[in-house]
């Protein structure tokens, strides 16, 4: 039976029960973590685990763990259920407490809830490239808390969806933000940028680490908003996300991306996040 984690109970999945007045069922008032698994082994745990207590700082909830503590939770969830590649999807919500606006008092605990589960590497869209939308971002301002509330964000998946993409790159008058579940960058004369991490947007763990394999490979990477002008006229456009890696966006409302084939700087961007994640798998089995 596959296992799940309530607080900090690790327990069959059929025995874990959410009180219909949980605050993350109610009002989506609450935090999550999508975190990745390659061959059993977390990959940029520490970075999800930070980016999850500041979620829930920013929300005023406090994660009833120590970080470490948390981490042991999870890499048991991840132990018993023997997850070889996947994903840990973690939240955490205010607690459950007669519905109301207003905060509950302090009796009131939060519940943490995780669960993992089998994913595939996108193989075939990462060699191939996707398709990809233009949408209004109508988003709130605080993009910047992975806040359980993604009503904006589903219903600009949808769209892509229903229209053959695979993601819809949003925009704020003009100006590109990121994707409904991704970062978005462009590459133009050899030069990548991507929206500062402002409040507009999440602050991707795969965009952190494509940052850090810029820099350590004198890739020029600038955190600077960009049109939807130059969006069009990139020379390469790839979106980011811990389950979709480096993707490379290679149909742009409806007109191809350069050639229309995956650019020269989002493969060379691949080949790096791939060794960059063969290299922590490495050293944990050494
Ligand atoms: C809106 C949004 N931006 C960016 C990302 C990418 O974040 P990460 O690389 O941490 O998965 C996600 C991931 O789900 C997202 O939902």
């Amino acid at each position: 039976m596959v296992k799940v984690m309530v607080d900090d109970k690790i327990i069959d999945r059929l025995e874990a029960a959410i009180d219909i007045e949980d605050r993350g069922y109610q009002f989506g008032d609450g935090v999550y973590e999508v975190i990745r698994i390659y061959d059993g082994v977390l990959f940029t745990g520490d970075e999800h685990l930070e980016r999850f207590y500041s979620s829930a700082e920013k929300i005023q909830i406090t994660v009833p763990f120590q970080k470490e503590e948390l981490l042991g939770l999870i890499l048991r969830l991840i132990q018993e259920n023997r997850v070889k590649d996947g994903s840990l999807y973690m939240q955490l919500t205010r607690g459950a407490s007669p519905r109301n606006h207003i905060f509950p008092g302090k009796d009131t605990k939060p519940v943490l809830t995780a669960y993992t589960k089998e994913v595939a590497r996108p193989v075939e869209s990462l060699e191939n490239g996707v398709a990809a939308l233009i949408a209004d971002d109508i988003r709130w301002l605080r993009c910047d808390i992975k806040s359980l509330n993604l009503l904006p964000n589903l219903l600009a998946k949808q769209a892509a969806t229903e229209q053959g993409c695979y993601e819809a790159i949003l925009h704020r008058d003009g100006l590109v933000t990121e994707g409904s579940a991704s970062n978005a960058y462009i590459v133009t004369d050899g030069k990548i940028k991507t929206h500062p991490a402002t409040n507009l947007i999440l602050n991707g763990i795969t965009r952190q680490v494509v940052a850090r394999l810029c820099e350590k490979n004198n890739i020029p990477f600038k955190q600077e908003a960009f049109t939807l002008d130059e969006l069009q006229n990139a020379d390469e456009i790839f979106v980011t996300s811990t389950t979709s890696e480096v993707m490379p966006v290679v149909k742009l409302a409806g007109k191809e991306v350069g050639d229309g084939k995956p650019g020269e700087l989002t493969r060379k961007l691949q080949t790096l996040f791939v060794q960059e994640f063969e290299s922590v798998k490495k050293a944990h089995t050494l």
